[in-house]
């Protein structure tokens, strides 16, 4: 468990099915995030998850965003570790609204990055975001993260951001 001023991370669990089907089937979160919108069944999702939470990766690492009271409000996680050339991607969602534009994601980020160059080799993050999602840019600059180029993907422009860890000492300076 890795512990922020607003929010924890923690591993994911089986009672975090429902919040994330019903993130999953949202429109407006699936667009935000350029993906299609979910259309299974939940009691389909809730087999796939079961057996995905069971199924250990090396190279991507999931964690549930709880607030301070317990509750799960979405999830963030680095995936496509690559330890050659020591870098990952990373991915959060603050799925309940309520939670937008109060830091949240901000502290999220912060926290896992802060895990990733504290507990692991790595010394690049890098991520992509829809150009037009404005908030999620802001929230990735407040934590340090820089644009470094464009790119276009199944019809969708993204922008591309990273941080390095250098980079990342820095910015800890300045918070
Ligand atoms: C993107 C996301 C993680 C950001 O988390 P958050 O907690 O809402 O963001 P934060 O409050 O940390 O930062 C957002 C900043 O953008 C600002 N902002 C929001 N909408 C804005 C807009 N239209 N124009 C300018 N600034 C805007 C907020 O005021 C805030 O800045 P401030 O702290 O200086 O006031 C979260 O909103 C989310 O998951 N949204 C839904 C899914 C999504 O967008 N997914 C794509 C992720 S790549």
């Amino acid at each position: 468990m890795i512990i922020d001023n607003k929010i924890r991370l923690r591993e994911k669990r089986l009672d975090d099915a429902l919040n994330d089907y019903t993130w999953k089937t949202d429109h407006e979160l699936a667009r935000l995030d350029a993906v299609p919108q979910l259309t299974m069944t939940f009691s389909q999702y809730l087999s796939n998850y079961a057996s995905e939470l069971r199924y250990s990766s090396s190279t991507r690492h999931p964690f549930a965003v709880e607030v301070l009271d317990g509750k799960h409000i979405g999830n963030c996680v680095y995936y496509g570790v690559d330890k050659t050339k020591g870098e990952a991607e990373l991915g959060v969602m603050i799925g309940n609204r309520d939670y937008w534009d109060k830091g949240y994601g901000a502290d999220a980020v912060t926290t896992l990055v802060s895990y990733i160059f504290g507990q692991t080799n790595l010394n690049r993050i890098y991520l992509k975001t829809l150009d037009w999602n404005i908030r999620a840019q802001k929230c990735f600059q407040k934590c340090g993260f820089i644009p470094y180029g464009h790119m276009v993907r199944d019809g969708f422009d993204f922008v591309l951001m990273e941080i390095h860890r250098k980079q990342w000492e820095e910015h800890k300076i300045k918070i």
